[in-house]
């Protein structure tokens, strides 16, 4: 039974939404329910989205098996912020890397910080979809989204690649690149009718060999994919063009058939060894019982996590034990979807968990409708897999203005930034953020760090020790705050 994969399959937002209002969490002993219904799947929250069909995307926590490594940059002048997978395999790895930091290196330079500080910083944020997974057969799909300065757009990219034998597969390896073209230009005169301004011929006669996603559908259609601009008008959106199972299994080489039944008919990658684990059951766990400290008598800090949790996450769990330190979390909805386990073991060991946004877009750009839609599909998955409900919300970037404070209020969330920036993001440095942590924290500071990074982690130890010796109390945000409102701006407490 691979109940791994049951609660990795996509359901659409009907179903997802019922069953969520309606399921409640399945034991061991929980007779095999007739279809998918994944417990928590948030996919629907973060499908990619164009003009045509797009393919699904798959629940990321099956990965969670694998050694993979989210691995993310920020920074606050340009807005970036990128998380991409690694698989501990170095040719499949550098691929993906490559991708990724060729991507943030051509945006920094082609749009820098502005020297105007009232013009609006320019934003670029990467993030990645499962498409497809068997032990020889892994596809993902690199979500982007850029902004500069006056206008927006979408960006994707696939990669598909054989885990077994670190092999890297282009586009042309997956299919009879020549066959696809001719069927993509013999598809063009239909789909012109919602993509009106749709025009293959500037790409030559190998269409094919200029898309940017290449994937299937549930069916097994081939999905082709391009960028905004690059075959349509731009306000066209990202264009799909799909060639049916039916037309296209004549043109698909071997890997071809591998990627398509592995995105059909995925199975988990580890194969047996996870297929008789038994699925992961949501531990409910109550809010921290804070022992009782009287922050007007000690002089209390809290010490914040940002962006996770991630692959460094569980050992930061341990430095805090063995410290005696409660922290709080600010998560990130699709990292909770990666790492489901680790935020469970977050919960469970008493930390105070609080929202980070799903996918770390700066808020102030957004309408108030993706605004909740952010918020609260994080607000989801954080209670459906660690059964915490979240009351403080950290908005990426420390980017506020009253409209991301009214939503913040209507979904019951105080909204928590920082007064002691470690610049562990920038430096990279344990010495150097341990020194700014300790240079910096007065009482009533909020300590800003992020658990994604291994030299941020690493220096926590040392932090702990440090601030103890000078005689400060750890305490979580919210005993800090003493009782912090919804829809309020807190930066430290007393
Ligand atoms: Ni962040």
């Amino acid at each position: 039974m691979r109940r791994a994969w049951l609660r990795a399959a996509i359901v659409p937002v009907a179903l997802l939404l019922s069953a969520c209002a309606t399921q409640s969490p399945m034991s061991s002993s929980t007779p095999e329910p007739p279809s998918p219904t994944p417990s928590v799947t948030t996919a629907a929250e973060t499908a990619l989205t164009g003009n045509g069909d797009v393919p699904q995307v798959l629940d990321p926590d099956l990965l969670e098996h694998l050694p993979v490594t989210v691995h993310s940059q920020s920074g606050y002048q340009q807005r970036i912020f990128a998380t991409w997978p690694e698989f501990g395999k170095p040719k499949i790895d550098a691929a993906i890397r490559g991708y990724y930091l060729s991507t943030i290196k051509q945006f920094e330079q082609d749009y820098p910080q502005p020297t105007d500080p009232e013009a609006p910083s320019p934003e670029l944020n990467l993030d990645w979809h499962l498409l497809a997974a068997s032990p020889s057969m892994i596809g993902i799909v690199a979500d982007g989204y850029q902004f500069a300065g006056a206008d927006a757009s979408d960006l994707w990219h696939s990669m598909w690649f054989d885990p077994s034998t670190d092999t890297v597969y282009q586009p042309a390896d997956l299919v009879n690149s020549y066959a696809v073209s001719t069927a993509l230009v013999g598809l063009e005169p239909s789909r012109r009718t919602m993509v009106t301004t749709l025009d293959l011929s500037p790409l030559g006669s190998n269409p094919y060999g200029a898309a940017t996603l290449v994937a299937f559908t549930g069916n097994g259609d081939l999905i082709v994919g391009f960028d905004e601009c690059q075959v349509a008008a731009c306000v066209e959106d990202r264009v799909t063009m799909t060639i049916p199972a039916t037309t296209v299994a004549p043109m698909l080489t071997a890997a071809g058939k591998r990627a398509q039944a592995a995105e059909m008919d995925p199975v988990d990658p580890t194969t047996t060894a996870s297929a008789s684990s038994p699925s992961p059951v949501p531990v409910v766990t109550p809010q921290p019982t804070a022992k009782k400290v009287n922050c007007k008598k000690l002089k209390c800090v809290a010490i914040t996590f940002d962006d996770g949790p991630g692959a460094y996450t569980k050992q930061l769990l341990g430095y805090l034990k063995a410290g005696n330190v409660p922290a709080t979390f600010f998560m990130l909805g699709q990292q909770v979807d990666t790492y489901p386990s680790t935020a469970r073991a977050v919960a469970k060991a008493g930390h105070e968990i609080g929202v980070h946004t799903w996918s770390h877009r700066d808020l102030t750009r957004l309408s108030p409708i993706q605004i909740d839609k952010e918020i609260t599909s994080t607000v989801d998955i954080i209670r459906n897999e660690t059964g915490v409900t979240p009351t403080l919300l950290r908005p990426p970037y420390g980017a506020v203005n009253s409209t991301v404070r009214k939503e913040a209020r209507k979904a019951g969330l105080a909204v928590v930034l920082w007064n002691v920036d470690t610049l562990d993001w920038k430096t990279r440095s344990t010495p150097k953020t341990v020194k700014a942590a300790l240079r910096d924290t007065r009482r009533g500071s909020i300590i800003l760090l992020h658990d994604i990074h291994k030299t941020s982690v690493a220096a926590v130890p040392d932090i702990i020790a440090g601030l103890q010796a000078k005689g400060y109390t750890f305490v979580t945000v919210t005993d800090l705050l003493g009782n912090p409102q919804p829809g309020v701006m807190y930066r430290y407490g007393r």
